[in-house]
């Protein structure tokens, strides 16, 4: 292994922006479905990868509020991309035990599908060596204002008191309410932006960005993302 990495500082949640596929596909004359069907295939592979290094939540972006704004056909085709791996995910992630859960709104999405992640979320909850959460219909402000509602609604009904209210408090209205802080984010596919994901949880996180695709993204890209958080890590605010 070109980067050796120290397995007793290992990040405890990890995030990926897995983007690139359309570029990876158009890159070999295929069709951008196929670049999708190979990003859940790095999927798959890097969540092993994640156990195996001993990372215990990974939290991936699959689908954000924005891409609703895609073409139909792809939309759909991803949609269909998830529903199949859902329903073979034990097959697929190799006797390893993952928790899956799914973040966002998906109030949206096709009612099979919505059976199907309910399912699965259920089946899996007893796991605990890698939490995965999917982060489906998912947008940071989007979540950041439902979770201001939720706590309106508390306050009106007497459930809060407004001096209450502090990040702690806060934190508890997210879909990440009981998992911690990402400690790094990974962006694959060049742009070096965040896109509306984990705004809030990602105030103190590292950030490593690649030039590498999402489906070229291997072990050896996983590695070399934890060695520099590992190169990074220290404390803010004090000294
Ligand atoms: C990320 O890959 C997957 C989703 C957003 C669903 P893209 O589809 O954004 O791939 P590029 O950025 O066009 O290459
Ligand atoms: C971010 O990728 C969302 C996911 C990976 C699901 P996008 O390709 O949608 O983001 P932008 O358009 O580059 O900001
Ligand atoms: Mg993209």
């Amino acid at each position: 292994m070109k980067f050796d990495i120290d397995l007793d500082n290992v990040p405890v949640h990890v995030g990926i922006i897995m983007d690139g596929n359309g570029r990876f596909a158009t890159a070999k004359g295929l069709a951008r479905s196929e670049g999708h069907k190979a990003g859940a295939e790095t999927l798959r592979r890097i969540a092993i990868d994640a156990a195996d290094i001993g990372i215990k939540y990974l939290t991936v972006y699959a689908f954000s509020t924005e891409n609703w704004k895609r073409p139909k056909d792809e939309v759909s085709g991803i949609m269909k991309l998830l529903y199949k791996y859902l329903k073979d995910w034990d097959k697929y992630i190799g006797g390893r035990h993952v928790r899956i859960r799914v973040i966002g709104d998906i109030s949206d999405f096709d009612p099979v599908l919505k059976k199907m992640i309910e399912f699965v979320e259920n089946s899996t909850k007893k796991e605990t060596e890698l939490t995965l959460n999917i982060a489906l219909g998912y947008g940071g402000r989007n979540e950041i204002i439902s979770a201001a509602k939720k706590m309106a609604e508390d306050y009106k009904s007497d459930k809060l008191k407004l001096d209450e209210v502090n990040e702690d408090v806060f934190s508890k209205y997210l879909y990440t309410s009981d998992i911690p802080d990402p400690d790094l984010i990974i962006r694959p596919g060049g742009e070096v932006r965040i896109s509306n994901f984990l705004v809030w949880q990602s105030a103190y996180s590292e950030f490593y960005f690649t030039d590498t695709l999402w489906p070229d993204f291997t072990k050896e890209n996983l590695l070399e993302a934890v060695a520099y958080y590992q190169s990074k890590h220290r404390r803010f605010g004090g000294l």
